[in-house]
């Protein structure tokens, strides 16, 4: 198979992650990427990572601390990779794209909806492809869920519910998921479930809702942060930061289906923690497990609870691509047991094998451009209708026609 040549930009905890994820791909029978270079601001987080892909892939990348030095001295690059924090991915990707290079760029896709069509339309002028790495909707448990629903197992979806609740008043991951002007926490996390709510139901029309800081000042907590990747800048962690950016959403949704949603995302929450992601249809009803843990899908319908393996009959259609069956042990599985790291880097490789078949031609990306600023645009609906003390429609949103939270914002990035 067709080698391509990557880059990764932001050598960070995510670009950890990532080359993790490079790692699983490269020991898989689905290798194909290159890693030809590392790019960051910060020297020292380059090097690292250089040092660890030398180590998990027998090969350093080059070093450079800009993108512009990187495209014109590495000799065959097809793509970066881009995993800069939230607040500059639209200027680092679209760079990148200017420079003839092919982006994956990590979700959200950019701080504000004009920053997303900033990007989207340098892909355009480029020519090259832009493709979201958005890991959750490919949890081989969120394939499942979404071909029971595409089969009809719970009939014609009426009411979704996503609830996440807990952190309290801890920093979480990074301080600057906490600054409005960097992508705060509602934008950076609650993108993956805005990207669930339409992958499972289709396009949100309408939005009423509200956005809070609850937790004026966060505390240093936990300094690892998921799967404990970010252990090694745990002494630069401050013991306290102001929060500026929202920590929660409350929000009703109605889809063009005519189905409705109910969404309550709070990074502000004390006491009991809760998750849920259940569906109610005209004729049964379904609890999905959540992400990255492998638990079973649960199908509610004609007076019985049936789970893992039993639900299969309920969803034909159900059946993985071949490399993320060949990652996670057969093209129908009903759950998975991997500790986190092995099931993120799974996820992280299949993202990367999309995107190098992207690269040669041989498909699109299923998170485009288009569809990831629908994911950011259904935050900003909520958070827009609470400024605007009205519902909004995502139109309204994806035109920029509403947009007072995100002006400021714009603003700073020259982006109005
Ligand atoms: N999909 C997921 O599950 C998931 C999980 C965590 C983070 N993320 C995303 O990954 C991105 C990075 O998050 P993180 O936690 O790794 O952040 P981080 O702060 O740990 O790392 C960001 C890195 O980017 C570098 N950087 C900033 N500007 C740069 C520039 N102009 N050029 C080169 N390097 C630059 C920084 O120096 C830093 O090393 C965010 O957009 C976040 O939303 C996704």
């Amino acid at each position: 198979m067709d080698q391509v040549n990557l880059a990764i930009v932001g050598c960070g905890g995510m670009g950890r992650r990532h080359l993790t994820g490079l790692a699983e791909l490269a020991e898989s029978d689905f290798a194909c990427v290159t890693l030809r270079a590392v790019c960051d601001l910060n020297v020292q987080n380059a090097e690292d990572l250089a040092d660890e892909a030398a180590g998990l892939l027998g090969q350093r990348p080059r070093v450079f601390l800009s993108v512009a030095e990187m495209a014109r001295e590495t000799e065959d690059l097809d793509g970066a990779d881009v995993t800069v924090d939230t607040g500059v991915h639209h200027r680092v990707a679209t760079e990148c794209l200017d420079l003839g290079l092919h982006v994956q760029c990590e979700k959200p896709l950019a701080l504000t909806i004009r920053g997303c069509k900033q990007v989207l339309t340098a892909a355009e002028r480029a020519g090259r492809v832009l493709s979201v790495a958005e890991n959750y909707r490919r949890d081989p448990m969120n394939r499942l869920v979404k071909a029971l629903l595409d089969d009809g197992a719970i009939g014609t979806p009426r009411l979704m519910v996503e609830t996440g609740i807990g952190g309290g008043n801890r920093i979480v991951i990074t301080p600057w998921r906490h600054q409005k002007r960097s992508g705060t926490i509602v934008l950076d996390a609650g993108v993956h479930n805005a990207d669930i709510l339409q992958y499972y139901l289709g396009t949100v029309r309408e939005a009423y809702g509200e956005a809070k800081i609850f937790e004026k000042v966060r505390y240093r907590g936990g300094t690892s942060g998921p799967g404990g990747f970010y252990e090694k800048w745990a002494a630069t962690m401050p013991e306290q930061v102001e929060a500026t950016g929202e920590d929660t959403l409350f929000a009703y949704l109605k889809f063009t289906s005519g189905a409705t949603g109910q969404w309550l995302d709070s990074h502000a929450g004390h006491g009991q923690s809760r998750s849920e992601r259940a569906l109610w249809g005209s004729v049964g009803s379904l609890v999905a497990p959540g992400d990255r843990n492998g638990r079973p899908v649960r199908l509610f319908r004609e007076g019985r609870e049936l789970s893992g393996e039993a639900v299969l009959g309920y969803a034909p259609s159900y059946r993985l691509e071949p490399a993320a069956a060949a990652l996670f042990g057969g093209e129908r599985v009903a759950g998975y047991t991997f500790p986190f790291p092995v099931t993120d880097r799974k996820l992280l490789a299949l993202e990367y094998y999309e995107f190098a078949q992207c690269i040669r031609g041989e498909r699109v990306p299923e998170v485009s451009g288009e569809v990831a600023l629908r994911d950011v645009a259904l935050v900003y609906a909520i958070i827009e209708s609470g400024v605007a003390g009205r519902a909004v429609t995502l139109e309204e949103i994806v035109d920029s026609q509403v947009d007072a939270y995100q002006r400021e914002l714009d603003e700073a990035l020259g982006l109005v």
